[in-house]
């Protein structure tokens, strides 16, 4: 099967990020044929220092090394190295309603965050999403929650580009296929560390979220400072405690340890002393993706030829899918 996903390089790609999206793409890649991609397409709708993201790019391709993607097996690359995306994303933003875009809850939020940045790029990010989809012919798509209506939209796009330009021979007449999400089964919605009410976002103050890359201090520091509940106990309830079942919800994912055997260890403990263990957990996990990040930094020509590979991989498929829509859209 083939699997497509991708993450904005905004600079500081965080837990959440993570948990939810990048882990699956590890055990993904041992069965599946995956496409993994740095979408700074995206990235530019929203504000950002045009001097910034090339080291951007290069910083979220060490996350993806440095979480274990495997560039021998999956196809890394940026999205702006292969055109095709752009044009495919103009054609089906012709078949797209405008009605569909509007209610998209990120285009909403966005839009309420940079009010003086409201662009047509942000109202048609889905658009762009779908076509970097389906120039692979992506069948499965493992993302966080948070873009599950992305991915429905992209199923919508797709099964009116079948009925308007697909001939009519059923499935086999079919041009794509209507990509499914993959959500894990927990951490498809990670929560800030300060409102655990709210999702863990990049836009948000980094005390929030804790980065990749975060030094031990800067992790210690943004643990212990993370909202708690009121009470003692240390156990998992989203409504009446959702700041220690986030909490519980990293530390079980992060161990691999279930939620029920965390709280049995720390049945007539502290929050503190469940904050230290967290935090020296976290620590301990995210001590490679800081060593490998800090050797990939030094090693700028590897990356790059890394994403150049990739990108030439990714045109071959790209330049196939694209012939075959130009000609079905009367296009050549
Ligand atoms: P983005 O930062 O929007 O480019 O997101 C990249 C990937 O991370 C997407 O698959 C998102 O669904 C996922 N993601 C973002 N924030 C969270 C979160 N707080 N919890 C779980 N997954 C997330
Ligand atoms: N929109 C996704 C996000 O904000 C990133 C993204 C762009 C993506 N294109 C994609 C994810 C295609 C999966 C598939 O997280």
């Amino acid at each position: 099967m083939r699997i497509f996903s991708g993450i904005r390089p905004t600079g500081n790609i965080h837990l959440g990020n993570y948990l939810g999206a990048i882990k699956q793409w590890i055990a993904l890649q041992e069965t599946n044929e995956c496409v993994f991609c740095i979408v700074d397409l995206h990235a530019i709708t929203t504000p950002y220092n045009p001097k910034e993201l090339q080291k951007n790019i290069l910083d979220a391709a060490a996350i993806y090394l440095a979480a274990g993607v495997n560039p021998e097996k999956s196809i890394i690359f940026t999205q702006s190295s292969v055109k095709e995306h752009a044009e495919l994303g103009w054609l089906l933003g012709t078949i797209t309603p405008m009605g569909e875009l509007g209610r998209m809850t990120q285009f909403k939020e966005k839009s309420k965050q940079h009010k003086d940045y409201i662009n047509a790029g942000l109202f048609n990010y889905p658009v762009l999403m779908t076509a970097d989809i389906l120039l692979y012919k992506g069948k499965a798509v493992p993302v966080g929650k948070d873009q599950e209506q992305h991915v429905e939209l992209a199923r919508t796009i797709a099964k009116k580009f079948n009925q308007k330009f697909g001939s009519p021979r059923g499935e086999a007449g079919k041009v794509f296929d209507e990509p499914e999400t993959i959500l894990p089964k927990a951490g498809a919605k990670i929560m800030s560390l300060q409102d655990p009410k709210k999702k863990m976002s990049k836009s948000d103050d980094p005390k929030n979220y804790i980065s990749l890359f975060d030094s031990p201090e800067d992790i210690t520091k943004k643990i212990m400072a993370a909202t708690t509940d009121s009470g003692k106990e240390i156990i998992y309830n989203v409504t009446k405690k959702p700041g220690i079942s986030n909490l519980l919800t990293i530390y079980s994912l992060i161990t691999d340890r279930s939620v029920e055997d965390i709280q049995r260890e720390f049945v007539k403990k502290s929050y503190s002393d469940f904050k230290k263990s967290l935090a020296n957990v976290l620590i301990n996990y995210l001590e490679p993706f800081r060593r490998k990040q800090k050797e990939l930094q030094t090693r700028d020509i590897y990356v790059k030829e890394i994403l150049n590979k990739g990108a030439s991989r990714a045109k071959i498929i790209a330049e196939t899918t694209m012939k075959e829509v130009r000609e079905k859209m009367g296009l050549a």
